[in-house]
Parts: structure tokens; sequence; C-alpha cells
């Protein structure tokens, strides 16, 4: 996994947004985060927010622009990126969540 460091931007109030993309694209050459597992990722991420009781939440979208490096993750608004992420990434995106 890469980690594109962030301002990871929340407050006690509104839960963090951890962003995955989860989109499909279609074609043999065509990568994508879908193609590579990312709803386990996400899945995953939600898990590991509930056990850990973070003011979080998960946002599946379709696409960050960045297909060839996913699956990808961001913390929104502003956050760090997680590029080439693995199911097994999940516990150290949580951990720079909770700071
Ligand atoms: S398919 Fe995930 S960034 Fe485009």
């Amino acid at each position: 996994m890469k980690i594109i460091a962030g301002k990871n931007v929340s407050t006690s109030d509104e839960p963090a947004v951890v962003v995955v993309c989860v989109n499909v694209r279609i074609g043999p050459r065509a990568v994508s985060c879908g193609g590579s597992d990312s709803e386990a990722i996400a899945d995953a991420l939600e898990a590991g927010i509930k056990s850990r009781d973070l003011n979080a939440r998960v946002e599946r979208i379709r696409c960050l622009g960045m297909c060839a490096k996913g699956p990808n993750v961001r913390f929104v608004p502003g956050g760090s990126w997680f590029n080439e992420v693995e199911p097994g990434d999940t516990d150290t995106i949580l951990d720079h969540l909770a700071g």
C-alpha cells in the first residue's frame, strides 16, 4: 500500500468519511478498484470502524480518477490517500483515521 498523507479533517460532531472506490471498469485492459475486490476492503473498513467505535463512515463511490493505482481509499475532505490497498491494510488505514 502507498500512502499520500493529507490533513485529515474531522470534528467530534460529524463522522469522518472514508471513501472507497468500488468502480468496475469493463474491458481487457480496464483496471479498476472494483476489479481488485475493493468491496471486500470497504466491508473490512466498516467492520473495523464498528469494532473500534470510531466516529466515521464508509462511502462507496465510482472512481477517484486513479484507476491504475487502485484499489484506492481516501479520507475526505482533504485527507490522506491510500493506493494499491489490500484487504490486510485496513487496520493501518484505520490507525491513520484514529490519529
Ligand atoms: S476505478 Fe477506482 S479510481 Fe477509477
